[in-house]
């Protein structure tokens, strides 16, 4: 155990280490150079043989991590829904660290525990989940939530499924998902023993929402063919695209059919927090579950799911065990032990950083912060199409979608991706490429994912990619095509 003199001196560099990161982010490239020998060679001298000092063990990783990482948190990441960390999330992680709850045992952290109830109403409530009804668990994120959806699925259609397994059914469940919603749920399909063959991809129509038409045809076959349709999946806000899958329509057909109905709003689900946009999930009260992560849209520092579902007695059912060893303090309060309600046993208070962050910014703070960058996305797209771009997708999200006008037709899979490469390799920005549609057209993807972005992130971004199009040859064929 360090010294208490020496423990002051790293809790001043930490501090310091910190809230220079903050208010840095936005000199730093916003991508590493890829280096990997630069990386190792750092690392190889580090063989535990003789033991650094507090601080400078301190300062060589907070060097490294400057240098060779993605910083999801700089304004100008137009990236993959990570977010820019709230600073009540940082306290809020640090204060777990050093306190350390257990969050296995209720018992063992009654306030941990609360607090995560507490919350798990809330969010159910924004979703329109009555406040007694709502239950749910913190997960490590939407991959974990997604993955709990269909085992709650499972036991709640399947009685006999926790004891005896998919063994024991008498057909092959298999649920369904549109072709653009997240590849969580084929781990989700093979973890559980379903395999991913067990994974229907419905089409989805011009807007990339999911095609109802062709998820009841593909309903009417399955049955038809012996299989027993378990779980619908509709999309908020899909990875690629932001399309928001029709919720209302789905749950309908879910409730005509008998299944489960699940609504991964990992990222999408923020717009519940803000009235203009709640109807745009119009629906999502009727799901059986829902996949949210705060460490989205929310910008809790990773990891921060959450599964939430209108059956109170089903994570019980699915997770609970009897054991002689955990300790039994609880027992008669009424309270559920969350390691019986929940994929996870030891457990960190993931709720914490959410928990404190809303109690700093209030819903009306998050509101702003999400309005504001919603605002930001509607800006990208009109600076794209006034530089010709052509915009691709059409969500109320702010991620957007695009190709080089000139090359509309032409656009390759290889020019975007070079494109892409060049901006990220410049070091001014980061974005992606993304294939959307059943037919995979190639696009470039633009995200705001972080609160610090302003419109001359925005502009930053696309003079990027203008330059870059003038280095991959863009300009030239468009030129061609303007001479013709
Ligand atoms: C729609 C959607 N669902 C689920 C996930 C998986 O979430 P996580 O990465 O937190 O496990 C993602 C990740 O981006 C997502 O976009």
């Amino acid at each position: 155990m360090l010294n208490e003199q020496t423990r002051e001196e790293l809790w001043r560099r930490l501090i310091e280490t910190v809230e220079n990161y903050l208010t840095k982010i936005d000199t730093a490239r916003v991508a590493p150079e890829l280096d990997i020998e630069k990386i190792r060679g750092a690392l190889a001298g580090r063989d535990f043989a003789t033991p650094a000092n507090a601080v400078e063990a301190l300062d060589f990783v907070a060097d490294a991590m400057w240098r060779f990482q993605v910083h999801t948190g700089h304004p100008r990441y137009f990236g993959l829904f990570n977010p820019a960390s709230a600073t009540m999330g940082i306290a809020a992680d640090a204060l777990v660290a050093a306190f350390n709850p257990q969050l296995a045992a209720w018992s063992h952290s009654p306030f941990a525990a609360e607090v995560e109830r507490h919350l798990v109403r809330a969010f159910g409530q924004k979703f329109g989940y009555g406040r007694s009804a709502a239950d749910g668990a913190f997960t490590t994120g939407g991959s974990e939530a997604n993955h709990t959806a269909l085992l709650t699925a499972l036991t709640r259609m399947f009685p006999e499924f926790g004891e005896h397994g998919l063994r024991a059914l008498t057909a092959q469940p298999v649920f369904y998902v549109s072709s653009q919603g997240h590849h969580s749920f084929l781990k989700a399909a093979r973890a559980s023993g379903l395999g991913a063959a067990a994974v229907r991809e419905i089409p989805v129509d011009d807007d990339l929402r999911m095609d109802v038409g062709g998820l009841t045809d593909r309903i009417e076959r399955d049955r038809a063919e012996g299989v027993r349709p378990l779980m619908i999946v509709a999309t908020v806000g899909t990875t690629s695209a932001g399309a928001i899958d029709p919720v209302d329509e789905l749950a309908e057909v879910a409730a005509r059919e008998g299944t489960w109905f699940h609504v991964d709003a990992a990222w999408g689900g923020a717009a519940a927090f803000v009235p203009e946009l709640r109807a745009t999930l119009g629906g999502i009260e009727k799901a059986d579950s829902i996949t949210f992560d705060a460490h989205k849209w929310l910008s809790a520092p990773m990891g921060a799911g959450l599964y939430l579902t209108r059956h109170s007695e089903i994570l019980k059912r699915t997770f609970g065990v009897a054991t002689g060893y955990m300790p039994r303090d609880a027992a008669g309060l009424e309270v559920a032990d969350p390691f019986t309600h929940s994929i996870q046993w030891s457990r960190r208070f993931i709720g914490l950083k959410v928990f404190m962050s809303l109690l700093v910014a209030g819903w009306d703070g998050y509101a702003e912060a999400i309005r504001h960058q919603t605002a930001m996305g509607d800006c990208l797209r009109r600076r794209l199409q006034g530089s010709g771009w052509d915009v691709v997708n059409r969500t109320p999200l702010p991620v957007v979608c695009f190709v080089d006008l000139a090359l509309r037709e032409g656009a390759t899979a290889e020019y975007l991706d070079a494109v892409c490469k060049s901006v990220v390799a410049s070091g001014e920005a980061w974005l992606s490429i993304a294939r959307i549609g059943d037919g995979g057209r190639p696009v470039l993807r633009a995200c705001v994912t972080s609160y610090r972005t302003e419109a001359s992130d925005v502009d930053a971004l696309v003079e990027s990619l203008d330059r870059a199009r003038i280095r991959e040859g863009g300009r030239n064929v468009r030129s061609r095509s303007e001479a013709i």
